[in-house]
């Protein structure tokens, strides 16, 4: 088999962040609307075994499947699901929970990447802490061969508030090879909507009355924007 990337297949995404509650699920969210929208065949790899919230929100629009990253049999599962699935940009989801099996495991997917052809490109989201930053690290560690973009959550306050990321040398070794992203904050009435209704980005844009829509597209804009600047679509 061929053993080197071919950078016109479809990555796999995956969106991490260690912490709880960073906002690794919105961005997965945000990221399938993206790729969806751009007419990318698209397939979700579902980890948050005990809240798959992605996974139930466009289980209706995209293929999906769930592993448990925190086991070595899940990271073999979610190989074998990337092989299967070289026509599609495969989106990963995880929980904060999975932190230690990824650190453990994940070198099953770092080491089988050039085999299966495919680029990882990810997504790590952050709060303004430091913790944040002492996962990723971890992180990159486990994937030396990934393309690693970090999203600051516009959630926890402007980009410029995040001054330890800012002043880290984590940063510069990012942005050598990644780049540093800002995701917008989407207004809470329509955030707790989106979870508690279970809603994709397009379903939501479907059905919310027409307030909540104004501020989704705004939303959306600014999240195709960040993404356009990493797929090669900017
Ligand atoms: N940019 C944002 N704008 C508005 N709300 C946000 C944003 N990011 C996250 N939230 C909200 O913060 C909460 C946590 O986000 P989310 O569930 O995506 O985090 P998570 O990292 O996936 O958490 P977990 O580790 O529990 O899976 C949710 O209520 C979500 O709606
Ligand atoms: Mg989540």
């Amino acid at each position: 088999m061929n053993a080197t990337v071919d950078t016109t297949v479809n990555p796999i995404y995956l969106v991490g962040g260690g912490k709880g509650g960073v906002g690794k699920s919105v961005v997965a969210l945000a990221l399938v609307d993206y790729l969806q929208r751009r007419g990318v065949k698209t397939v979700l790899v579902e980890n948050d075994t005990s809240n798959p919230d992605v996974m139930r929100a466009v289980h209706d629009e995209i293929e999906c499947a769930s592993f448990d990253l925190d086991t070595a049999g899940g990271w073999i599962d979610v190989v074998n699901y990337c092989d299967a699935h070289r026509d599609a940009a495969v989106v990963v989801s995880t929980a904060a929970r999975n932190q230690d099996g990824v650190t453990r495991y994940g070198a099953t997917l770092g080491s089988t990447l050039a085999e299966l052809g495919r680029r990882l490109v990810v997504f790590w989201v952050i709060n303004r802490q430091r913790d944040s930053l002492e996962l990723l690290r971890q992180f990159s560690e486990t994937f030396p061969d990934a393309i690693m973009h970090v999203v600051r959550n516009g959630l926890f306050g402007a980009p410029e508030r995040f001054v330890l990321y800012r002043d880290s040398n984590l940063r510069k070794a990012i942005e050598a090879k990644g780049r540093s992203l800002d995701f917008s904050e989407l207004a809470d009435r329509v955030a707790d909507d989106l979870r508690s209704q279970r809603l994709s980005v397009r379903k939501a844009v479907e059905t919310l009355p027409i307030g909540q829509r104004a501020e989704l597209l705004r939303w959306r804009a600014c999240y195709d924007a960040m993404f356009a600047l990493v797929t090669g679509d900017a």
